[in-house]
Order: structure tokens, then sequence, then C-alpha cells
């Protein structure tokens, strides 16, 4: 259908107004028309545009909220890399940053632009002629998430930009988040609905913008602050930074009130102490200030130090610290089974949300401040990172103050708790069953280098942990087409896949299940030495791991006798494996649940090949004496030992009738005296390694 031209004109026409209403409420906060005359215009638009179609352009107003949910974000790769910012966390690092800067560009005084350190989510946002036509996250810097549709959502982003003559290219950068008040209101509702609340605005911003489903992005109240430009073609020719930003808010971005322009490091300085007393009653979370050199051609001579721009810094406000009480001290058990005290505390407000518990971090930690239940503690909060315990007011501990004691047993599944002794940490032995360790252990097992299960990757153990249809590793082998094809997001076909997948996995390599089961410590090499030298599951269950420690620790002592005098070395128990790593498998199949998990893979049809038993052949040089002197070249004379023993020799350390060789390096001393008088064959370096077999 031929659209008529004064339609178009009205459609451009009232699509620029609606735009600008926009900017007047959303980002001014000034509404210029009531909300009854602001929803006739939209209403206008959008009947026009149902009556032609081919007029609904993605950057319409009406467009905002999409309907499909997406399957993912795409990629999209930054024109230009959006960096990070140095960091100061004194006033002595701002005076030498601006002593950097004047000595860089050779000049008495700097004048910077100062702007609040917006605490949210970076975000760039790419205009073509004028029009927003991608958004996305910062992501590592050089890739980020292409998060278009949940930007458009936003009121305060303007889908066309005000200026007449809109440049080709304009890459504005900045921060989404949530204004403390809309945040507010959000958990109010949350509360009242019994829902889970938002730990802070900035979790809330990024949990709202990051959904696959737009509706919900729409559903939140963020918001958008510009605070410069990335790549650019045709815009007017700027010379201070004050002024990008000026432009950018005279084209319907919101920019902070707060900006400003002051010189030298007192100007700097002052802008620090004045954000700092406006910081609660400003709208938003801020975590700093940022201050940039304002002449751009001089940001330009400054560039940039690895990933951080040498014209600007980041000047961080302190992090909050609070009192509180220690009400008890738990166990957390992480992902990998490792056990953290946590210190439960009478609700403090402290950065900007209420605390009620504290990481200690490890036992050591808690002895080294000596927390106990019941003390008056310091509490600390910096930007996102989990509150910790800084220290105790020693002076108010209660006189029925109790210490902390690491439980034996693992307070998720009940099994032993281990401690390595070069380690701090504790760990919860049960790997294979305990809940808290659940995804990981299935998600290890599944891996491509354990039992290598195609299709069995992060996203579908998390559902079917979730959904509690698998609790153990065991627990694939009965999965079926029907269970998996149900699961949300998931085909038929590649239900088919992944059931064949685990099939096939029954027959992987003995070496490979012991590396799948996940004990701490034993990786794929311990795991091939271990599957060789026991040769099947049951030789690893049934052996007697604390006298195979014990004789791994009295040969290990011998050893070290012997090397010192120069003696014939014992043959190491369990070649390669170490006591720490042996006694963390013992630990690891004494638990029952382990085991019974183990039984239930060999029952589920487990059966991995085992490794060809070792064979028995006759060491190169099967019973014979060497004595080595001098210095080898090639060889230490620790490699060269365990190479003769490897092949059945011995080696000792004085040259007697018996002695079959000895090996001579440079500067032999009276052992080769004592071998030409004795007449016993003489080697050097190169006949051993021949005798050896290279
Ligand atoms: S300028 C080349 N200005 O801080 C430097 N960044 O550490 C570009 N941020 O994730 C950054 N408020 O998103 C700049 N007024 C502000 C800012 C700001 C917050 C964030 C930025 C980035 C981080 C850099």
């Amino acid at each position: 259908m031929n659209v008529p031209r004064d339609v178009r004109g009205r459609v451009a026409a009232l699509r620029e107004e609606i735009e600008r209403h926009n900017h007047q409420y959303y980002a001014l906060d000034a509404p210029l028309v009531s909300d009854a005359e602001y929803d006739a215009l939209f209403r206008e638009l959008q009947e026009l545009e149902e009556k032609f179609p081919e007029l609904v352009v993605p950057e319409s107003p009406t467009q905002r909220i999409g309907t499909q949910p997406q399957a993912e974000f795409g990629d999209v790769r930054h024109r230009l890399p959006m960096l990070s910012l140095g960091n100061a966390f004194d006033n002595e690092d701002v005076v030498a940053f601006d002593r950097r800067v004047r000595e860089a560009l050779d000049v008495e005084q700097v004048e910077y632009a100062a702007e609040p350190k917006f605490d949210g989510l970076a975000i760039s946002l790419t205009y073509a002629d004028g029009v927003f036509v991608r958004g996305a996250t910062r992501g590592d810097g050089y890739t980020g998430e292409d998060v278009t549709a949940n930007l458009r959502t936003i009121r305060a982003i303007p889908m066309r930009i005000a200026a007449r003559k809109a440049p080709a290219l304009l890459e504005v950068r900045g921060e989404v988040l949530m204004l403390k008040r809309d945040f507010e209101a959000m958990n109010a509702a949350q509360r009242a609905k019994a829902e889970r609340e938002f730990v802070n605005p900035r979790n809330a911003a990024a949990g709202s913008l990051r959904q696959l489903d737009t509706r919900i992005t729409a559903s939140r109240r963020l918001t958008f602050y510009a605070y410069g430009v990335g790549a650019a073609e045709g815009i007017p020719g700027f010379t201070r930074h004050s002024e990008v930003l000026d432009y950018l808010a005279a084209n319907w971005f919101r920019v902070a009130a707060e900006r400003d322009v002051v010189t030298g490091v007192d100007g700097l300085l002052s802008y620090y102490g004045r954000i700092g007393t406006q910081r609660i009653a400003l709208p938003y979370d801020i975590d700093g200030v940022v201050y940039k050199v304002n002449e751009l051609v001089a940001q330009e001579r400054l560039g940039f130090v690895a990933r951080a721009p040498r014209f600007a810094l980041a000047h961080k406000f302190p992090a909050e610290e609070a009192t509180s009480e220690v009400v008890s001290i738990e166990v957390q058990v992480g992902r990998t089974g490792a056990l953290t005290p946590v210190a439960r505390l009478t609700p403090v407000f402290v950065g900007g949300v209420t605390v009620t518990n504290a990481t200690l971090h490890n036992l050591d930690q808690v002895r080294a401040k000596d927390v106990r239940i019941g003390d008056t503690v310091i509490v600390r909060r910096a930007g996102d990172v989990i509150p910790e315990v800084v220290r105790v007011l020693a002076e108010k501990r209660p006189t029925d103050a109790r210490e902390f004691h690491m439980p034996e047993q693992c307070p998720v599944c009940g099994s032993a708790v281990e401690r390595i002794e070069s380690e701090a940490v504790f760990r919860c032995t049960g790997g294979l069953f305990c809940a808290a360790q659940r995804k990981q252990a299935i998600r290890h097992y599944a891996s491509r280098r354990a039992m290598d299960i195609e299709g069995v990757g992060e996203k579908l153990v998390d559902q079917l942990v979730e959904s509690q249809i698998v609790h153990t590793p065991a627990d694939l082998y009965h999965l079926d087409v029907p269970t998996l094809a149900a699961l949300e997001r998931m085909a038929e076909k590649s239900a088919a896949n992944v059931v064949a997948a685990i099939e096939q996995s029954k027959h992987r390599t003995l070496a490979r299940l012991i590396y799948a089961l996940g004990m701490h410590h034993v990786g794929e090499e311990v795991a091939k030495i271990l599957a060789q030298y026991f040769g099947s599951i049951d030789g690893l269950l049934n052996a007697d791991w604390d006298a195979l420690i014990a004789d791994k620790e009295r040969v290990q002592k011998e050893n070290t006798r012997r090397r010192s005098r120069d003696e014939a070395l014992l043959e190491p128990v369990l070649p390669g494996v170490g006591p720490e790593i042996m006694q963390s498998v013992a630990n690891f199949l004494r638990q029952s649940h382990n085991r019974e998990v183990i039984r239930a893979l060999l029952d589920s049809g487990v059966t991995p090949e085992s490794p060809p038993a070792r064979p028995l052949r006759r060491g190169k040089v099967d019973g014979r004496t060497f004595v080595l002197t001098g210095a080898l070249s090639k060889l230490s004379r620790e490699e060269a030992t365990a190479r003769i023993v490897a092949e059945g020799g011995r080696v000792t350390g004085s040259v007697s009738k018996k002695t079959d060789y000895v090996v001579v390096g440079a500067d032999p001393g009276s052992k080769y005296q004592k071998a030409r008088e004795l007449g016993v064959t003489v080697l050097e370096e190169q006949d051993l390694l021949n005798l050896l077999g290279q």
C-alpha cells in the first residue's frame, strides 16, 4: 500500500515528540505534558503504525518492548576497546597522578573534567546516522554481549539522537544503573510478594539487564548515564572532554549533573571532598569519582598504559566499615568442597546494604584475628565483594565468648573433613555425593579429559541437578530420551544424542575413570599411575592405604638416609605419587558415600578398559651393581640412580670386587683409582646411557 506523504510526516513528528517527552521525563525529571497527553501521542503513533505496518522501524518508541525471548546473547566486538581505569585510594595517589600528567605534558597546571564514578554496568551504545542500532556490555573489554533488545526498553536511552545533522557513527559509553528510589520501590514490591529482594542497586541493574526475555527488563526501572564517546565519525570538532559531555546532554543523554571542570590537584581533592559529602543524597550509587585530563589533544598525547588510560584516574571512596556482633560461626561448603567459616552477625547497615554475615576465609584467619563467638567486630564491605570481618574489638569481648572449631564432619553430607597439611583449607571428602559439590562433580565427571560425554556440559548439568533428576554421576546412566526431552530447550534429537554419548562413556580407560572421580589432587598423570599400579577399580578400592602410606614414608626416609651415604636406594612405593596425594585418595575412598557411588557406576555398566599389565620384562641391568663417581654432564646423579634402579640395577657408594661397573664423570676421585686396581669395568656416561638404552 502506498503511504500518503502527510502520514509519513506525521509519524516522524510523533516519534520525535515522544522521544523529547521521554527525555524530559526520564532524563531531566521535568515532564512538559501530562501522562494523558503523552498517552494520546503514543496511541496515535501506534494506530498509524498498525494501519501502515511498512512504517514500523526498530527505533520507533512503540518497539521498545520485544515479545520473543532470545535464546542467548550474541557477541559484539568493540570498535575501540573498553578499558578500565587506574585507581587511587588516597590523596598521595592523586598527587602522584597529577605530577605524572604535568611532567608528561610539560605544563605547570592541568585542567581536569571531574565526574562521579557510577556503580553500575559499563555499556556501549552505537548510533548509525543518529539511529540506535546496537548496544553491548563491556565483556572482557574487547568483546561484549549484544544486549540491544534489553537496552531499547530503557527510556533514558534515546532511540534517535536529537542532532539535526546526525553523525554517521557515534558510540556513546556510559553505565546502566538503577536509581536508589527505584531500587527501594522494587524491593518493597518484592517484599510484599514475599519474593527474594535484591542486594543492592548494582546487582539489581545487572540482573535486570541480562535477561533473555526483554519483558522482564522492561518491567524493571533502569536508567543510563553517559560519560564519554568511543568510536565516532562526523561529530563536531570538540577540544575538551567537558564539551563532549555537554554535546551528549544536548542530544538527550543523561549525564551527571555533578560533573565539573577543576584545576590542579587542589581542584581534584576539593571535588572529591564535595562529592563525598553529597554521596548519600545522590540519586544513584557511586563508588568514587573519576578525573580526566580535559583537553582532548593532551589526552591523546598521554595515551595508554596496559589496559588503562594515562589521562584518567578513578579516586575510590574508602570501603565502608561498621561494628556488629558475632552471633555464631557457621561453615559453608563450596562447590569444590572447601569449608569456609562464616560469621553470622547482628544485622548492620554498611556500604548501602544490610549485612548479616561476613566471611572469615579460613581457620588460620579466624585464629590470626582471634575471632570468637560473642565478639564485637569491625565489618567491611568494599564494592561488590563479600563483606569480611576486619578485626575484633578485644576490649568488648564478653566473658562467655567461645572459640570456633572446624567440624570433623561436613555439615552438608556428613563425610569426613580433611586438611591437607600444605594448604590452609579444610575440605569435605564426600566429593561424589555431597550436595554442595554435586554440580562440580558431575561436570568434572563428564568433561572432555575425564569421561568425555559430549552434550553434558555446564548448562545441562545445572538443569539436571536443579530439577533433582541427577544427584551423582551414576544417575547419568539412568537417563532416558523422554526425561531429557522434557527439559527446557532440549529437542528430541539432542536428547537422543546425549543418551548415546552417555552410553558410549561406559567404556573409557581406567585412568580416565579414576580421574573422573574428582579426587582432590588426582590429576590425569596421577590417575594414570594409579590405574597402572592397581589395574582395576577393585584394586583401588581394596588397597590397604594405611599400609601403603606407611611404606611410602618409611622408604622415603630410608632413601634420604642412603642417598646421603651414597648407598643403594630402595624401590619407591607407588612412584610419582607423594604421601599427601595418597592421603587424599585414602580419605576419599574411605567415605562410604563415595564407595556407594563408585559401586553404582559399576552396577550401571561402567566397565573401564584395564591398562595392559606391566610386562614382566627383565631390566637391562638386572642384578648389576654400579658405583658413580665424578660429575656427570647429561644426567644428574639422582636421575642416573633412578634409571639404573628402574632397569633392575643397584647403585652403591663404594667400590669392591662385587661391583660390576664404575661410572666415571669429570674429575673422578679415588673410586676410579680403586676400580683400576680391582679390574672393575669402567664406563663413561655415554656407555651407561647405551647400556640403559637411551
Ligand atoms: S571513563 C578510558 N567515567 O569505571 C576510561 N568510567 O574502571 C573509560 N565508570 O567499567 C572510563 N563511571 O564503566 C569513566 N564517569 C565515569 C565512570 C566510569 C563509572 C566505570 C566504567 C568502567 C570502569 C573503569
